[in-house]
């Protein structure tokens, strides 16, 4: 294409900028309270604001009607009694609640949100809200120069979004991600910024294809979108976490996934026949290297047609999915929503007959080409066929398949746009509506679908679901994997930023495919991206067609042993990382973060890209570069132990660290503690031992944390079959206490206590644990 050539920047072809003209929402007419929502009346439109607690706001402005306030896809909850006050003077109005206070000027309408320490957080200038003529509408807020920006979902380059300009339309990008990659697959139209240490957050809830600029101007920031209403929730924070806590409080948390999905996954484009299924999964068996899942990518079924399988290539798939799971290992097919256009296909005649499918408003059926050929797209914005998808996976779950890959699910069609005719009317629960504003919620709802189909027929046990789109809410249905990327060490850098974005965006539960999908991997490069892998929250091996492949042992002994380690290591680590999901479950916080997260006063975190925590108490640096043994490390505040050595290192501070191939750079703060369990074997993965490592502190510290556990796969918690421990270390020169300060839950484990292992002891120090001096925690 010439587009692809210098032809793009041929003079005379550059675009006219020019400055766009906006009608301004203009001077305040009139306002009334009406069930606690104000509703007010201005020149040029209509802004409702409601108080959904007492620290989020919602703005919503519709420039020909009354603002409406039903019928979001992605928020679940309602809004709260708020005690608000109100202040009314001749230019301004003064709306408070416990924790913020809003300010209004009248002529323009302007608003502003402070706290109750005056600290502003979101606020206007000159410009406002404001729409043009196209049905385009905007927010014009104040950018401070101390502002950093997070979130945006899934995106490319740097942690720290400052001075970049992002757009949100749900993309199959197959061209190797750059950091000017603009849209991907996910879109969540949400951020946070930080400011001199504190936090706020704007979730931007429209689903047309919308636009962040943190670039065009030094003091302004907007977000807008092509159509739809202005329709705004701002949350107060004050810290990172409380603001994800709060952002979550409206889009939803995720579920608690089964344990077997927090193992390792193996993958390739395609494992395709069934013998190869059962030869890849004896060999993990045979080398003792843990596996909990095994994808089937699309070679598994006729023809790409979904909810089949190819009779030749997989003769007996009843009898593949119970033998694997004898041997500890599960299947993930992939289901995209393409359905072949095939008139004697069951799912398609059914898809007909019973009108399922995305249609034109004048009655025509949509056909894209896919994987299958020319095919047809299930309408999920409407129940019926939500119910009708959910329901066909009885075909998978009755075969003992417990987990669905959703793919293509932007949706991805083999053409010009990449997807979906802009103009299909979809049902949308009985308020039809285009593709144009439906687009980016389709993965959403594919998955909404998919979920409740797989959790109704799996009666009791939590299904997995990975999804490759989605818009704000995924994270109640899916996992979200990072799609086509390359096997380049740049891609390896990116997927930490982005997996950092994403779980700071309310997707804990994220990973990129490692070892790089496109291109040919090499050893070191899968090696290193291996020990990155076994941290990150999904942790899968996926590689595509044509390309080398790169399991394991691909790469021979020495490089085999060293990912088997770390493979092995994410198993040690499962209590831990079982316990930073359920808090995830509970609060909405990412399992992988960034350090500005535990940090926020912290500006050497703002922008660091190459490290990452793991809870609140964990760093890892790891080697992102080929032939490189040493990198700088900035631990932050406290005083840090190396996982792997025990040297002591200060906060605060760069250290060079040394890090040969089989090496990841782990630090743990002192005064805190993790949580170990040991790997036996694929068959039994349960760890039969589990032990607190305690990082003996001096200074009075106190560390506070949740150990969580229970069966890892039923609902069964739901019920009180869990167990919770609040741990409370507190680290003085004469002791390590350690006090089990609630218990939570009925849930007994196989091992019946926990052994407390407390690391760099300080002479004459004592241990105490729940007030004895003892060695264990009796469960
Ligand atoms: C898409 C997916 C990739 C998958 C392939 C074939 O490219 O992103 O993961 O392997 O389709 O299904």
């Amino acid at each position: 294409m010439l587009e692809d050539t210098s032809f793009a920047i041929h003079p005379g072809k550059e675009q006219q900028s020019g400055a766009m003209v906006y009608r301004d929402i203009g001077r305040l007419l009139k306002y009334e309270l009406i069930d606690s929502t104000y509703r007010f009346t201005c020149e040029n439109g209509n802004v409702a604001i409601q108080f959904y607690t007492d620290s989020i706001v919602r703005v919503v402005m519709n420039q020909k009607e009354q603002p409406k306030l039903v019928g979001s896809r992605a928020v679940v909850a309602e809004p709260e009694k708020v005690s608000i006050e109100e202040t009314v003077q001749d230019e301004t109005l003064v709306i408070s609640t416990a924790n913020v206070e809003l300010n209004i000027t009248k002529d323009p309408f302007r608003l502003t949100i402070l706290d109750h320490q005056g600290r502003e957080i979101v606020a206007e200038g000159d410009r406002g809200m404001a729409y043009r003529e196209n049905g385009e509408v905007v927010a014009f807020k104040i950018m401070h120069e101390t502002d950093h920006f997070y979130g945006f979902g899934e995106k490319a380059g740097h942690l720290d979004k400052r001075g970049e300009a992002y757009e949100m339309w749900n993309s199959d990008v197959y061209a190797p991600h750059n950091p000017e990659t603009n849209a991907l697959y996910e879109s969540i139209p949400y951020f946070m910024t930080l400011r001199d240490g504190k936090a706020h957050g704007v979730f931007f809830d429209n689903t047309y294809r919308s636009k962040f600029d943190m670039k065009s101007s030094d003091d302004c920031y907007t977000f807008s979108a092509e159509g739809g209403q202005l329709d705004y929730y701002v949350m107060a924070g004050p810290e990172p976490k409380t603001v994800l806590e709060q952002y979550t409080h409206i889009t939803g948390r995720i579920p608690l996934p089964p344990k077997w999905s927090l193992g390792y996954h193996q993958s390739r484009y395609s494992y395709e026949t069934e013998q190869e299924v059962r030869d890849l999964a004896k060999t993990f068996i045979e080398k003792d290297i843990p596996l909990d899942v095994i994808h089937l990518d699309i070679h598994y079924m006729n023809g790409y047609r979904v909810f089949t399988f190819d009779k030749e290539r997989f003769p007996n798939p009843e009898k593949l999915v119970a033998d694997l799971h004898e041997m500890g290992i599960r299947v993930v097919p992939i289901v995209d929503p393409g359905v072949k256009k095939d008139t004697e296909y069951p799912i398609y005649q059914e898809g007909v007959n019973q009108d399922q499918f995305c249609k034109y408003i004048e009655g025509d059926i949509y056909f894209g080409e896919v994987w299958p050929g020319i095919s047809a797209f299930p309408d999920f914005t409407d129940e019926k066929v939500r119910k009708w998808w959910g329901e066909k996976h009885e075909f998978y779950t009755n075969m003992g398949i417990e987990g669905i890959w959703n793919d293509m699910n932007e949706p991805a069609v083999f053409n010009e746009t990449k997807t979906m005719d802009v103009s299909v009317m979809h049902r949308n629960d009985g308020n039809p509506t285009t593709h144009r504003e439906l687009h980016n919620v389709y993965g959403l709802l594919m998955g909404e679908s998919t979920y409740e189909g797989m959790k109704e027929k799996l009666q009791g046990k939590r299904p997995f679901l990975l999804t490759r789109a989605g818009y704000a809410g995924v994270q109640r249905y899916a996992s979200v994997w990072t799609g086509d990327n390359r096997s380049f060490w740049e891609h390896l850098q990116m997927s930490l930023p982005m997996v950092m974005n994403l779980g700071l965006s309310g997707v804990a539960f994220t990973g990129p495919d490692v070892g790089g999908f496109a291109h040919d991997t090499n050893a070191e490069l899968l090696t290193r991206w291996t020990q990155v892998g076994a941290f990150t929250p999904f942790f899968r091996n996926h590689s595509a067609i044509g390309f080398r492949y790169q399991e394991p042992w691909q790469f021979g002994e020495k490089h085999e042993d060293i990912m088997k380690k770390y493979i092995q290591m994410r198993y040690e680590w499962m209590p831990q990382l079982y316990s930073l999901f359920y808090e995830a479950s509970q609060k909405g916080l990412p399992v992988m973060r960034p350090l500005l997260m535990e940090y926020p006063e912290d500006v050497k975190t703002y922008n660091l890209n190459d490290q990452f925590m793991i809870g609140d108490n964990v760093v890892f640096a790891p080697i992102l570069q080929p032939s490189v043994t040493d990198r700088a490390v900035y631990l932050p505040k406290g005083v840090w132990v190396e996982f792997s050595t025990g040297i002591v290192y200060e906060g605060e501070k760069t250290h060079l660290i040394h890090a040969e191939l089989d090496e990841l750079p782990i630090f743990v703060r002192k005064g805190t503690a993790i949580m170990q369990g040991e790997w036996n074997s694929n068959k039994d993965k349960r760890s039969n031992k589990v032990t607190m490592n305690v990082y003996a502190g001096v200074s009075g510290e106190k560390y506070r944390f949740t150990y969580y556990d229970d069966d890892g796969e039923t609902f069964a918690y739901e019920d009180g079959q869990y167990l919770a421990l609040d741990v409370e270390v507190t680290s003085t020169k004469q002791t390590v206490e350690i006090k089990v300060v609630d218990y939570k839950g009925d849930f007994k484990p196989a091992y019946q206590e926990i052994n407390v292992n407390v690391i760099g002891l300080h002479e004459g120090q004592d241990v105490i644990i729940n007030g004895e001096k003892q060695k264990t925690i009796k469960l």
